[in-house]
């Protein structure tokens, strides 16, 4: 069990090359509700959208990173949240069945993306939303339910992949998905390293969280409330929401450095960051 060591401000923080898979908001509009951050009766300016989401990728191929797309499908606005697609470890992708009909066909399309690259995939037989609750921490994978994905995918994940799968349950509503609530900041098996709002969890998911993690950093209101939490760390650099004030003073104290970037026009449909960026873990 990876238990995490005492922090140590001066641990030199080491960024690892990553591959995303992301998807321009070019159909983004925010036209039905499946979670407490969407109105369909505001206004959404996919221009804005847009450009917010250039300015992430072009922050990720700055640190040297590698960003794929996929192409939007018109009538799916949902689609720029790659995370929700797929979760792919070790090559293999796990494919997204989605809870919510309006999304359903995104499943389908991001694993046909895959499968058109030759990657290996398994279509999910059980409800699961991909990396949006379901993430890879050392050795192990830390699972929500509650809300989204069923508590049965992450048996059929296990199988899958063969990683044992911490479930985690959710509680509270605006934090839906796993990664609105926790963040991996550094995925290294021998030093797991994560940040999360205890809140959003049930208190044996509370309790269980504190075993694996004693050294985590928690969450405040406010850093949860701006989707702090949907953060994606390169194991050094964090590219987090500006919102996240007292969350990034934090990381940088424990040696990461923050990159703020404003993703507040996709925010409207529930999502940050890391919702836009789905991680593609190539075999060890
Ligand atoms: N509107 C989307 C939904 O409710 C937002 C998904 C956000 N993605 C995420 N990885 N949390 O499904």
């Amino acid at each position: 069990m990876p238990v995490s060591p005492a922090a140590d401000p001066s641990t030199p923080r080491v960024a690892t090359p990553r591959r995303y898979l992301m998807c321009e908001p070019v159909h983004y509009t925010v036209a039905y509700e499946i979670n407490p951050w969407m109105d369909s009766t505001r206004h959404t300016d996919t221009e804005l959208a847009r450009s917010q989401w250039r300015t992430l990728r072009d922050v990720y191929l700055d640190l040297g990173h590698t960003v794929e797309t996929i192409d939007p499908i018109p009538g799916l606005p949902d689609m720029v949240y790659a995370a929700n697609g797929a979760l792919i470890v070790d090559g293999i992708v796990y494919s997204a069945r989605f809870r919510h009909p309006e999304r359903a066909p995104e499943g389908p399309a991001y694993e046909k993306w895959f499968a058109d690259r030759g990657f290996v995939t398994h279509t999910a037989a059980e409800v699961n939303e991909g990396e949006g609750d379901i993430l890879p921490v050392g050795d192990l994978i830390l699972a929500g339910t509650g809300f989204r994905t069923d508590r049965s995918a992450h048996a059929e994940l296990a199988r899958v992949t063969g990683h044992e799968v911490v479930s985690l349950e959710l509680v509270d509503a605006r934090y839906y998905h796993l990664d609105t609530a926790l963040a991996v900041l550094q995925s290294d098996a021998a030093d797991p390293q994560v940040a999360y709002f205890p809140p959003a969890f049930s208190p044996a998911s509370q309790e269980r969280l504190r075993e694996l993690f004693p050294d985590a950093l928690h969450a405040t209101d406010r850093d949860a409330a701006a989707l702090g939490l949907n953060a994606v760390s390169d194991g050094r650099h964090v590219v987090v929401a500006p919102g996240a004030v007292d969350l990034a003073p934090a990381l940088r104290e424990r040696g990461y450095e923050t990159i703020p970037v404003d993703t507040s026009e996709l925010l409207k449909g529930g999502g940050g960051a890391k919702c836009c960026t789905l991680e593609i873990r190539d075999v060890p």
